[in-house]
């Protein structure tokens, strides 16, 4: 597929502002529009960026169909989200939900009335909480392991499949992303919508503005680079529990290849991240910081685990690898040493944002 306009949604976010530059950068579509209400602190920075790049920006909110009637879009990519998984833990999940799921159903209506098609960034959280805490773990010195012998479907040593079990309570945040799926598969059938989704895991790079709910690879070499403090919180304190990470260029490989190749990926869903080779635990990240950074900072330890809190989870690549032959090709110290570097020459403008 060619497209000639592509919108893309939170287009001014760490995810979207990133792969709209890279497509407008490569030619992927005649005209590239990022949609965002501005509201994570720091998407703001990333405005003359895209205008700067080619990328048309227009200021609308997604829970709003009237905002998104901003072109003929024949492509759209939805990055938009509140994508914290402690959102409406402590605090209404109104906007939450209204931005995640009803403001996805806009979206739907939007791609059905043009005959769009929309590439879905769903999130590894739709897995749920108690299947993934009873994944059996092996623990070595610095992280969790996956142990030989596992009893549920969709675990293996590579990670976690799409075979992975689906019921169960998931955090609120997991619940809006399901949700969508759920009416992105209707749309498809009613409607014959064209849409991939993708389950990805920890996203990590250049101009994510990470915090303490989410984020964290940016978070931790934030605070190393301008020496703030961190805790390793629950799962004893030990730093112990592990994620992959996928650099987001290697994102935007992806989607790339994605749109150039729709008619291949339409309707089906995959797990996407870094997979076992590009994980970490927490304390294995902190050395890798002090290494980069040069830094030492003090880092707390809270051994209560907070709610939607899992110890591991690690993404096997195995369906989007064998559909479209591709793999990750950026490993953990390049995202290091990219976030640094970007974090090192923005650092007047970031400090405030990310200490
Ligand atoms: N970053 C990750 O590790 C990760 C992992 C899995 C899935 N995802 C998904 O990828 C997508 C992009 O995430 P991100 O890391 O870039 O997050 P982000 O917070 O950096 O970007 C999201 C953008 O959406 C905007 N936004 C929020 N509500 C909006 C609304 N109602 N209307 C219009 N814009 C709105 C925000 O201002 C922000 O710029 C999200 O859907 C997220 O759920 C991210």
């Amino acid at each position: 597929m060619t497209p000639t306009t592509i919108l893309v949604t939170g287009g001014a976010g760490f995810v979207g502002s990133t792969l709209a530059l890279h497509l407008k950068r490569h030619d992927v579509a005649r005209r590239v529009i990022a949609l965002d209400n501005l509201k994570r602190r720091g998407s703001e920075l990333n405005v003359p960026r895209l205008r700067d790049g080619g990328v048309e920006f227009v200021h609308g909110d997604i829970r709003c169909p009237e905002d998104l009637d901003v072109a003929e879009t024949d492509l759209l990519l939805e990055c938009s989200a509140e994508p914290s998984v402690l959102a409406g833990y402590d605090s209404s999940p109104q906007y939450l939900v209204n931005t995640n799921l009803l403001g996805t159903l806009n979206l739907l209506e939007h791609c059905r009335r043009r005959g769009a098609a929309i590439v879905f960034l769903s999130t590894s959280r739709v897995y749920p909480m108690a299947a993934l805490a009873a994944i059996r773990l092996d623990e070595t010195p610095t992280r969790f392991e996956i142990a030989g012998a596992q009893t549920l479907a969709g675990i293996s040593a590579r990670g976690i499949s799409e075979e992975f079990p689906l019921s169960g309570a998931r955090s609120l945040y997991g619940a809006t992303k399901l949700a969508s799926e759920l009416f992105i598969e209707e749309y498809a059938y009613a409607y014959g919508l064209r849409a991939v989704v993708d389950r990805c895991g920890v996203l990590a790079g250049p101009w994510q503005m990470g915090k303490v709910d989410q984020g964290f690879v940016a978070l931790w070499v934030a605070r190393h680079l301008f020496e703030g403090r961190l805790s390793y919180i629950g799962f004893g304190g030990s730093g112990k529990q592990v994620r992959d990470v996928l650099h987001v260029d290697d994102l935007c490989d992806l989607v790339t290849r994605q749109i150039a190749r729709l008619d291949d990926v339409a309707g089906q869903v995959f797990n996407v991240g870094g997979g076992r080779r590009v994980s970490t635990s927490l304390c294995e990240l902190t050395e890798l910081c002090r290494r980069v950074t040069g830094k030492t900072i003090a880092i707390d330890a809270v051994a209560e685990t907070r709610t939607a809190d899992v110890p591991l989870y690690v993404t096997d690549t195995a369906r989007i690898e064998a559909t479209l032959g591709w793999s990750p090709t950026r490993d953990l110290e390049r995202v290091v040493v990219d976030t640094h570097d970007w974090m090192h020459a923005h650092a007047a403008s970031l400090r405030a944002i990310l200490s």
